[in-house]
């Protein structure tokens, strides 16, 4: 019996993924993945040389030859710490358009797969329950509203509102309606809304979720 165990969290931008995905796995000494800073690494690269981030013939190959280390809450491009770049507005519209070239995903959800080989996960992303690790034991999809998770992005790093808002709805839009793995919710993953919960309140219904699932962190229960 296999004893590693996957945590998928799915959801859109903002609804508080990164945060209780990094604390559920610093709780139960599980790998956090981050899906999305590998598009985003995918996206500085294009950014940076001046290439249309929707240029599919030239992204395939940028993906395919991106080095992408993610250590210690740190992510490295080609071994350059770009931690900090890749979470710029610049970088976050283009890792959108990045994110709908299939032969890009194919690439990513490759590199994704391989880290499960090594270690039980908690990956955050889009489409972790559905196409990365549709066996995973634990799914859950985080939802808030757009107004919620525009306010909390504005307190965390500044903006102003309804430029934040209208970035969101864009990005939501882009995200659940491109062609290959938009999107969406697994049918067998539990659905959260965080839109009335603090961090605390999400991070403990998120544990417990993976406690019931997994006999406490342990073995496979599916
Ligand atoms: O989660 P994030 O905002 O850092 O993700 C950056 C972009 O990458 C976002 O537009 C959605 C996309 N993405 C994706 O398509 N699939 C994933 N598994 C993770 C992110």
């Amino acid at each position: 019996m296999d004893k590693r165990i996957i945590v998928a969290i799915d959801g859109p931008a903002g609804a508080g993924k990164s945060t209780v995905a990094k604390a559920v796995a610093e709780r139960m000494g599980f790998l956090h993945v981050d899906s999305g800073a590998m598009y985003r690494a995918v996206a500085l690269w294009a950014v940076e040389n001046n290439i249309d981030p929707g240029d599919d013939h030239k992204l395939v190959p940028l993906a395919e030859s991106a080095e992408i280390a993610l250590t210690g809450g740190r992510v490295l491009l080609n071994g350059r710490d770009v931690s900090t770049e890749i979470r710029t507005p610049e970088v976050s519209q283009a890792a959108s358009k990045v994110s709908t070239i299939p032969g890009v995903r194919r690439e990513l959800v490759m590199k994704q797969q391989e880290y499960a080989l090594q270690a039980s996960v908690v990956m955050e992303g889009r489409d972790i329950g559905t196409v990365v690790y549709p066996r995973a034991q634990v799914k859950i999809y985080l939802d808030a509203s757009p107004e919620v998770r525009a306010r909390r992005r504005v307190e965390e790093t500044g903006g102003d509102y309804a430029q934040v808002l209208r970035a969101i709805r864009e990005r939501d839009d882009r995200d659940a309606t491109r062609a290959d793995s938009p999107l969406r919710q697994a049918e067998d993953a539990v659905y959260l809304d965080t839109s009335d919960l603090d961090e605390e309140e999400v991070i403990a219904a998120v544990l417990r979720i993976v406690r019931e699932r997994t006999s406490n962190g342990r073995g496979v229960t599916s």
